[in-house]
């Protein structure tokens, strides 16, 4: 997929951050972007490398979250042949490949202490060694960004950051505000990706009318850019005809009521990010909960709190639960087991008692009056 290199946006944040980008560009200095997850950081990443002189050669961003350390280190830094089991002949590394590019190092945040202290060798000397190698060292030149989701000052407090490190990659910063701190935004990006969906998917543009510009304004868009372009996309995909309206708005867009209504079991705000992030990002149980809760950065009560928030919608289907939370059918079993496992695995039956749950009766008087009024 070609990478977006447009910033749309015309709040006063957005225009600083084009600043930064400018500014970024005409140095070689390591850059931290921060902010939430869909607010843009790789756009931005992306816009420096193609604004800088390094513009003809490669930019190559990695992930550093989700990759085991030893294939982190040889994807990095490259390898001997023979240095592992798999290791058939010698490879070359990213930094080597991107020599005289930009390399984007994101979820940088994620990275084990180990990959940690080999970033910071490579930095301080702009010397690469191949896994397996015990000559041969390499210079290469390359620019550095980093981007994390996380706050890094909490993770330097428990010892999970080295400080060292993020001294020195932070050395220009750019943060980049959430969407709902910058609503000026939202409807540029809503004509802009209704414009991209409807030439993409060769469907007549839509237009939004005013109540729905509105709802659409004032929603607090906990994915930011990403949930507003899977939005629109929907929208215009589904192409009911000319206009948007409100009651066309997906339903955690028209009634607010998470926040205005009280849950059947209270949610905590962290569990309402998670199940948003599945339901509305559209990313896997396993991805989103599993793996942070064996890494023990979510507590029990965060994965009740999922699993209650999944079951009031599934009215107590489990089976359900994995279309919810992007589970692949075949991994119901594993579900059920690793809820067991933990204890957090709730009884259905309270669930189906509620038949209609204070939320949904005033979600459906919301559309109620929508379609009167629309
Ligand atoms: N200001 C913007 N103008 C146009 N498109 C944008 C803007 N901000 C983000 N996007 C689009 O939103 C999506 C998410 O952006 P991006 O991948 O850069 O987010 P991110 O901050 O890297 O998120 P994550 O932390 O989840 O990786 C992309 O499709 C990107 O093209
Ligand atoms: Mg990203």
């Amino acid at each position: 997929m070609e990478m977006q290199r447009l910033l749309i946006g015309s709040s006063p944040a957005i225009n600083e951050v084009l600043d930064e980008i400018a500014c970024a560009s005409r140095t070689d200095a390591k850059t931290l972007i921060t902010g939430e997850s869909g607010v843009g950081k790789e756009v931005v990443a992306n816009m420096i490398h193609h604004h800088s002189r390094r513009r003809g050669a490669p930019f190559v961003a990695i992930n550093c979250a989700g990759v085991p350390d030893s294939l982190l280190e040889s994807e990095l830094f490259g390898h001997m042949r023979g240095s592992f089991t798999d290791a058939h002949r010698d490879k070359m590394g990213w930094f080597e490949r991107a020599n005289h590019g930009t390399v984007f190092l994101d979820e940088i945040g994620e990275m084990s202490s180990r990959m940690q202290a080999a970033l910071l060798r490579f930095l301080e000397s702009g010397e690469i060694q191949r896994v397996g190698s015990d000559h041969a060292r390499i210079t290469v030149d390359v620019r550095i960004l980093a981007a994390t989701n996380r706050d890094l000052s909490a993770r330097m407090a428990e010892k999970q950051f080295r400080e060292d490190l993020y001294y020195r990659l932070n050395v220009i910063r750019i943060a980049i505000p959430p969407l709902r701190e910058r609503a000026e935004d939202v409807l540029p990006l809503v004509n802009h990706f209704i414009r991209l969906s409807s030439e993409n998917y060769r469907v007549a543009r839509p237009v939004l009318d005013s109540e729905a510009a509105a709802r659409l304004t004032n929603y607090g868009w906990p994915g930011n850019v990403r949930e507003l372009k899977n939005v629109v996309e929907r929208l215009v995909v589904r192409g009911t005809g000319g206009v948007i309206g409100a009651a066309d708005l997906p339903r955690e867009i028209l009634g607010d009521w998470r926040s205005s209504m009280p849950t059947v079991q209270p949610s905590s705000a962290t569990s309402d990010k998670l199940y948003e992030r599945m339901v509305i990002g559209g990313e896997s149980f396993w991805s989103v909960v599993g793996e942070p809760f064996m890494a023990r950065d979510l507590t029990r009560d965060d994965l009740r709190g999922v699993i209650t928030r999944g079951l009031e919608h599934s009215r107590g289907s489990y089976k359900q639960l994995l279309q919810v939370f992007n589970i692949a059918p075949g991994d119901y079993k594993r579900l059920l087991s690793f809820l067991r496992k933990y204890g957090c695995h709730m009884p259905f039956q309270k669930f189906r008692s509620i038949p209609v749950t204070a939320k949904r009766l005033e979600y459906q008087s919301e559309r109620e009056r929508l379609s009167k009024t629309g």
